[in-house]
């Protein structure tokens, strides 16, 4: 049984499975507080573009690290991310983040500062984050684990609705080529690869609803909380 006093759920898998949805939604059922880990990587990969930081200079990413502050501010309706002080919610989920997040966050120094910052937000409070390496390596001790995939097809459509809906002017060819090259990296690259961990949970959500899926999960998650008041 974990170590830490909170609760913590961890939410892995591929892009566009439907992590944050997820994650959201039982956050909101639980009280919980819904850490969305990508969007740290995406607010660096803001920054690094504004600041022309090249992706091999070493000293030039060490320095832009040191001025990167990330918090995650809650308002009525939705959780705000801010880079300095700045609401970067909407920005960040541009297509020219996406193309450019995965080899910003395959960089040994980006993550070593993202996963402390993730370590320290949810130190004290009951979390639920998602990302690819939570249960893995941000949390190895997380309380319930849940690693998610679904059909790339499905995962494309889904994505390329989101897309479009927001008025972003792209190809479903596009949004299919993205996904396949992310993953390609996110799986394949040295640092903290996206895998299953041994103890999570696999949530194939292809053909399940919304709710379908934060049933499942709820009912995984009142599992363990029995056995950790048990404990
Ligand atoms: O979940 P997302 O698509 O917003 O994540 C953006 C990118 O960040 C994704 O391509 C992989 C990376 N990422 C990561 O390497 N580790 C995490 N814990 C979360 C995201």
């Amino acid at each position: 049984m974990s170590r830490h006093h909170n609760f913590i759920i961890a939410i892995d898998g591929f892009s566009s499975c439907g992590k944050s949805t997820l994650a959201k939604a039982l956050a909101k059922k639980l009280k919980f507080a819904f850490i969305d880990s990508g969007a740290m990587y995406r607010a660096v990969t803001l920054y690094f573009i504004r600041h022309s930081i090249a992706l091999d200079d070493q000293e030039a990413i060490d320095n832009a690290l040191k001025e990167i502050h990330i918090d995650f501010i809650p308002n009525a309706t939705k959780t705000e991310i801010h880079l300095n002080d700045e609401d970067i919610s909407e920005e960040i989920r541009q297509m020219y983040i996406s193309d450019k997040v995965s080899e910003v966050s395959a960089i040994k120094a980006v993550r070593v500062a993202m996963v402390a910052q993730q370590q320290k937000l949810g130190s004290r409070r009951n979390i639920i984050m998602d990302g690819r390496d939570i249960g893995t390596t941000v949390f190895p001790d997380a309380d319930l684990k849940i690693f998610m995939t679904a059909d790339p097809k499905v995962r494309a459509a889904r994505r390329y609705l989101e897309l479009t809906e927001k008025g972003e002017d792209v190809t479903l060819e596009e949004v299919v080529e993205n996904l396949a090259s992310r993953d390609h990296i996110d799986s394949t690259r040295a640092e903290s690869p996206l895998r299953q961990a041994e103890d999570a949970i696999v949530l194939d959500n292809s053909n399940l609803t919304p709710e379908q899926q934060l049933h499942f999960v709820e009912e995984e998650y009142l599992k363990v909380k029995a056995l950790k008041i048990q404990a």
